[in-house]
């Protein structure tokens, strides 16, 4: 696209950002959170842990839409869809204007990508996509707080608790995840208690433990 399309979205080449990626999977609109990056040369960078669906689907090639999202429930729905069998009805898909990709209705932007070359690695691969299409959507204005983005890290950790299998690794990852709830507690306004209600229901189902951790 065009040399200013980055500041669409005050995107920072280098720096980390989470989505929620939707593209075709068997003939099904699919929807999984990923992280990426942009390059100074405008190129996306997305790194796709194996054995999954999502990389079945990405290293097959296919089209991706970023949807740019803050609400959690929708990191929460496409990460354990296995959980929430029902996650279709809630999730609603468009087609993507300028991709064969489906997007997600009730996200805030979008980023169209097709994908120009895969880097297989040990445990993953980094797939580079040309962005084609950006829709940045209503600006909102709102002063910084930590409660949105805390909630997204308990479901990162949750998502690590579920799919590492090293011991150490997962004890890691439950420390995080007790740091990040007792942030959640503290920052969050009752309007998001269901689902930090649902993150320690899926805490206690992953772990068959019912000590949800951190102070309360
Ligand atoms: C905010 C967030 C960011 C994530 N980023 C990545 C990522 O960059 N790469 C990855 O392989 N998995 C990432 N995950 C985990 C995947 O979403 C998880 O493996 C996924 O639910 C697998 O779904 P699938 O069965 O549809 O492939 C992330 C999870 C969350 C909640």
């Amino acid at each position: 696209m065009g040399d200013k399309t980055l500041l669409v979205f005050s995107l920072v080449p280098g720096r980390h950002y989470e989505a929620i990626a939707s593209f075709y999977y068997n003939n099904d609109a699919w929807a999984t959170p990923l992280g990426f990056r942009v390059t100074e040369s405008e190129k996306v960078i997305i790194k796709v842990y194996s054995n999954t669906r999502t990389y079945s689907a990405l290293t097959r090639g296919v089209d991706v839409v970023l949807n740019i999202a803050r609400d959690p429930s929708l990191y929460l729905y496409t990460s354990f869809k296995n959980i929430y069998r029902e996650w279709r009805r809630v999730i609603q898909f468009e087609k993507g204007v300028k991709v064969d990709a489906p997007r997600i209705v009730n996200a805030e932007a979008y980023i169209e990508l097709k994908p120009t070359c895969i880097q297989y690695e040990v445990d993953h691969v980094k797939i580079t996509y040309n962005i084609v299409g950006i829709y940045p959507g209503k600006p909102r204005l709102e002063p910084h707080s930590r409660c949105i983005g805390h909630i997204i890290d308990t479901i990162i950790y949750l998502t690590k608790i579920r799919d590492v299998r090293d011991v150490k690794l997962r004890e890691k990852y439950r420390l995080m995840l007790a740091l990040s709830l007792e942030l959640v507690r503290k920052t969050c306004d009752p309007n998001l208690f269901n689902i930090v209600n649902e993150i320690e229901n899926i805490y206690r189902r992953l772990t068959g433990d019912m000590e949800v951790p951190g102070p309360r």
